[in-house]
């Protein structure tokens, strides 16, 4: 995914090199969401002292990039205000090139200079009418069809020219897709105007004197143009229109992910879609662009983040892939806190309270998801069934919005998203939405698109995920829909002793894990034996049928190594036919209700002369006398298992990782979040 980090400043004096290093460092910490290129765009201001737009670019590294601007800047010169545009950028249309990396420019003199998130859908029509015009392009994406566009807005206008953010409203009215801009332009000094239709942009505010609203007005179109010709009143007396930014100094941060931000100011402000945020003399406006559906003028509420540095940096890790599989007796407690009540055995989810009503009388329940996600669902699927009653689906969401498949008002639909921003799962939300089903929405990211799109809803409260490969929010993910689970059966006197059975395997998780965890070097150990291999498969039933699915993607993902995650119930149907004694077989066979059946599948690899790695319950010595080598993991109820047999999985796979060179935190061709 591409990553937008601009900052203003207003009368707040400094010298380039720290503009600059504000502006790298905020790109480095969108670094985690995978890029191939990035780029900077620098103006700056001292009275009638204007400097004119620089943009930088550099393919690779934004460490590259950094290098590049500091030999090219004269970084002692000092400015009282500035705005900076940065960018990583995952190429979608166009190869990663310094001619494709952002920022893209209207023109040779940088009139209007753009970063850009997301897709615009009918960039082409766009770029035949503007070439009719004589616009020459320089670059095959379509966010330079944007700026151009712009441009010609402008130009358009020949004698009294718009106010900057009127342009861009102007615009994005003619764009289909979705994206999240940020413009700037030498014609509105000083000025800076952001815009998102279905791709995330936040506002983070920093002043020394407390923010003026609590809740932020924003204004419609309307209104927002008798505010300019000053004859604005509201309606409710008394009230009056504060914008953000006194004419003393103040900072903004305009970005796609609010780790960017936390370093600098917790107050911020998530714009909605076809909000216009501009700033102009330090003054931050937000209102409604022409294609709001909602007509009225709303507040938009300034929220403190409650992430934490040192949340978003490594530590004494090697990697965030290492720290979050370490982070899990943390993170699941973290998503139980004050939800499971262990003495009381209550389970309340604040999100949900309200509609658990309406949910217990739903017709059936969905769960839509992509890749881990979607993993979680299937981990969960069985136990939702029992609690309650209902019949469950879960689907990918990619293929339930191929098949468009059919929903209806009384189908309660769960949206599950580490990031909140898949979008596929995006799509598939508002399919369900428009067909009245009530929308959940089950992810790690406040303030998301899912998040704020759905009803209602659990935040994993997992702590922010920086490694591409998910692994401690696919344990959160579990632990929510289990709770979920409790709470739809807590009104059930029969339930009660599984109940009870359950939230007791949740009190005593996080002390399993730490012992999970202590597996560490035995999994460095079969991981020397594996790294080198061209395929592994992962077999499991049950409960941990999710465990190879889940464990075959980490290995896919981090080592680069094929590997399938198989039903040990279709071994014969198909799979069999793959084992003999070089192929390396990774099964799960703990004691639960599926035992014989998974020894059953053991017996058959082994009479094909396999020789699987068993993960198996802690202290079977008979199961573990039936092969070379075993990983013993404690037992826990049921539905709670797979948790436990993840973990081992995602420390292999880092391991053979390592062992193979790859970076773990990045692996290759991918990215944290797919918003198009
Ligand atoms: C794999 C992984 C992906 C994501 C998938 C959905 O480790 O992270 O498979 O699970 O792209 O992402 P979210 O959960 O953000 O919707």
């Amino acid at each position: 995914m591409c990553g937008i980090f601009a900052y203003l400043n207003h009368l707040v004096p400094a010298t380039r090199e720290k503009i600059l290093e504000i502006l790298i460092n905020g790109l480095q910490r969108l670094e985690y969401k995978g890029y191939d290129s990035a780029g900077l765009a620098l103006e700056e201001f001292d009275g009638d002292k204007k400097g004119s737009i620089k943009i930088i670019k550099q393919v690779g590294k934004v460490s590259d990039l950094a290098t590049q601007a500091k030999a090219s800047l004269d970084l002692g010169q000092s400015f009282v205000s500035h705005v900076g545009l940065a960018h990583t950028r995952w190429a979608t249309h166009g190869q990663p090139s310094i001619c494709n990396a952002h920022p893209q420019r209207s023109d040779t003199e940088n009139e209007f200079v753009i970063v850009h998130n997301g897709t615009i859908t009918n960039y082409k029509d766009i770029k035949a009418f503007l070439i009719q015009r004589d616009y020459k392009f320089e670059s095959e994406t379509d966010t330079e069809v944007v700026v151009k566009l712009i441009k010609f807005m402008y130009d358009t206008h020949e004698n009294k020219k718009p106010a900057f953010s009127e342009i861009i409203e102007l615009t994005v009215a003619q764009l289909e897709g979705a994206f999240a801009i940020v413009v700037i332009s030498k014609h509105y000094p000083g000025e800076l105007v952001a815009t998102s239709r279905g791709s995330p942009l936040i506002v983070g505010v920093k002043s020394k004197s407390k923010l003026n609203a609590d809740h932020f007005p924003v204004l419609n179109s309307k209104d927002m143009a008798a505010f300019f010709r000053g004859s604005y009143r509201r309606k409710d007396e008394g009230l009056q229109y504060h914008p953000i930014g006194p004419q003393k100094e103040i900072e903004y941060f305009f970005t796609s992910d609010p780790s960017c931000v936390i370093e600098y100011t917790n107050q911020v402000i998530y714009l909605e879609e076809n909000d216009i945020a501009s700033v102009q003399g330090g003054v931050l406006d937000i209102h409604r662009g022409s294609r709001s559906l909602d007509d009225e003028s709303t507040y938009r509420e300034v929220c403190t983040l409650k992430m934490e540095l040192e949340q978003i940096m490594k530590g004494n890790y090697s990697s965030f892939l290492q720290k979050e599989i370490f982070e899990q007796p943390e993170s699941v407690v973290n998503t139980m806190r004050g939800r499971v009540n262990f003495d009381t055995k209550e389970v309340v989810l604040g999100g949900l309270k309200e509609h658990i009503r309406e949910i217990r009388r739903c017709r059936r329940l969905l769960f839509i998801a992509a890749g881990t996600s979607y993993h979680s669902a299937i981990a969960t699927r069985q136990v939702l069934e029992e609690l309650t009653e209902l019949p469950v689906m879960v689907e990918l969401s990619s293929d339930f919005m191929d098949r468009k498949m059919p929903v209806f008002r009384d189908d309660v639909v769960f949206f599950i998203s580490q990031s909140g921003e898949t979008a596929d799962t995006l799509q598939a939300l508002r399919y369900c939405k428009q067909r009245g089903s009530l929308i959940v929405g089950i992810t790690n990211e406040v303030g998301s698109s899912i998040s704020r799109e759905s009803v209602c809803g659990v935040h994993l409260n997992a702590g922010p995920e920086m490694g591409v490969a998910s692994t401690k929010t696919y344990t959160s993910n579990i632990i929510s829909l289990v709770m979920f689970a409790l709470v739809m059966c807590d009104d059930r006197y029969s339930m009660r002793q599984r109940r009870n059975e359950i939230i007791e395997g949740l009190r005593v998780l996080p002390d399993q894990i730490r012992t999970v965890l202590a597996l560490d070097e035995k999994m460095s150990c079969i991981a020397e034996k594996l790294h080198t291999k061209k395929s592994v498969l992962v077999m499991a039933r049950g409960y941990n049928y999710a465990t190879c699915l889940e464990g075959a993607l980490k290995f896919k993902e981090l080592t680069n190594i094929h590997s399938e995650g198989i039903l040990g119930g279709e071994l014969k149907h198909g799979p069999l036919a793959l084992i003999d004694q070089a192929m390396p077989v990774l099964m799960v066979c703990m004691r639960d209700k599926v035992f014989p059946k998974s020894i059953n599948a053991l017996e058959q690899v082994k009479a094909r002369k396999g020789e699987p790695i068993l993960l198996c319950t802690e202290g079977d010595t008979e199961t573990q006398s039936l092969v070379n080598s075993y990983i013993e993991v404690p037992q826990t109820i049921d539905c709670l298992q797979s948790l436990l047999t993840v973990i081992p999985l995602q420390m292999l796979s880092l391991h053979m990782a390592r062992l193979r060179n790859l970076d773990t935190d990045r692996p290759r061709h991918l990215l944290k979040t797919y918003t198009s």
